[in-house]
């Protein structure tokens, strides 16, 4: 996972001054993109979800998101989801280890699949992946969180984008040819046809929040 100069380190083992370097076998995987942005986020949060209910967390990845939100938010019931079997088995050990009683036990959840293994949250929250997936996976967000939220319910999605309005800050324009360097299917979506095609879905736009790094957080509401 990395995102716009925010790599992420995995931890490993490796030869530092020509010693074998031995880090805990089951050491938890940390993301420092979410250790940097994870409070500016909480702040779009705490405005925008509802005082009560649950919330979907999609794309949970090390789960360090999803910890630091149900520590602030504790009336709410968060629940995390990831495809990646590994990052599944991360977030168990993270949720493990925080005992916080409003996370339950990460899903699989890959938003290619229709329908999703679950009828109904309160909310949908989906942070960094809509550029590190292929574009099908921005249609099965929204098409799936459409399907699961009751009227009202917001769709609250962070990430790079790039904006009709506006040129594309230079860090994004890097990290877009960095993206599809790797994978010609991923890349920074543009916020346009992100918005179109949610409003197809019947999610309305209600919010765009300028992010550090010149990242977006975006807002939209099940009509
Ligand atoms: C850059 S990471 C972001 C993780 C986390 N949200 C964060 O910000 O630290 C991208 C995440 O998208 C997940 N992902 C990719 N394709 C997916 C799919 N089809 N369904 C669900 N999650 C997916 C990956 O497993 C990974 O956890």
């Amino acid at each position: 996972m990395e995102r716009n100069g925010e790599r992420r380190r995995t931890a490993s083992s490796g030869k530092a001054n020509g010693r074998l370097e031995v880090r805990p076998a089951r050491t938890l995987p940390q993301s420092p993109a979410a250790e940097r942005n994870k409070r500016a986020i909480l702040e779009v949060l705490e405005r925008v979800l509802p005082a009560s209910g649950e919330v979907l967390e999609i794309a949970s990845g090390t789960g360090q998101h999803v910890m630091h939100f149900a520590a602030a938010l504790p009336q709410l019931v968060w629940l995390p989801t990831d495809v990646d079997p590994q990052l599944l088995d991360a977030i168990s050990r993270r949720r493990d280890a925080a005992r916080l009683p409003n996370v339950d036990a990460p899903q699989r959840l890959d938003v290619l699949e229709s329908p999703w293994p679950l009828r109904r949250a309160d909310a949908v929250v989906c942070i960094n992946m809509l550029h590190i997936a292929p574009w099908t996976a921005t249609k099965g967000l929204l098409r799936g969180a459409a399907a699961v939220l009751p009227s009202r319910g917001p769709l609250v999605i962070y990430g790079p984008f790039r904006r009709p309005d506006r040129p594309t800050a230079p860090s994004n324009e890097a990290f877009d040819a960095s993206l599809k360097a790797k994978d010609p299917s991923w890349g920074v979506r543009d916020l346009g046809d992100v918005r179109a095609l949610a409003a197809g879905d019947g999610l309305r736009f209600e919010e765009l929040v300028e992010m550090p790094a010149n990242n977006l957080t975006v807002v939209f509401r099940k009509a």
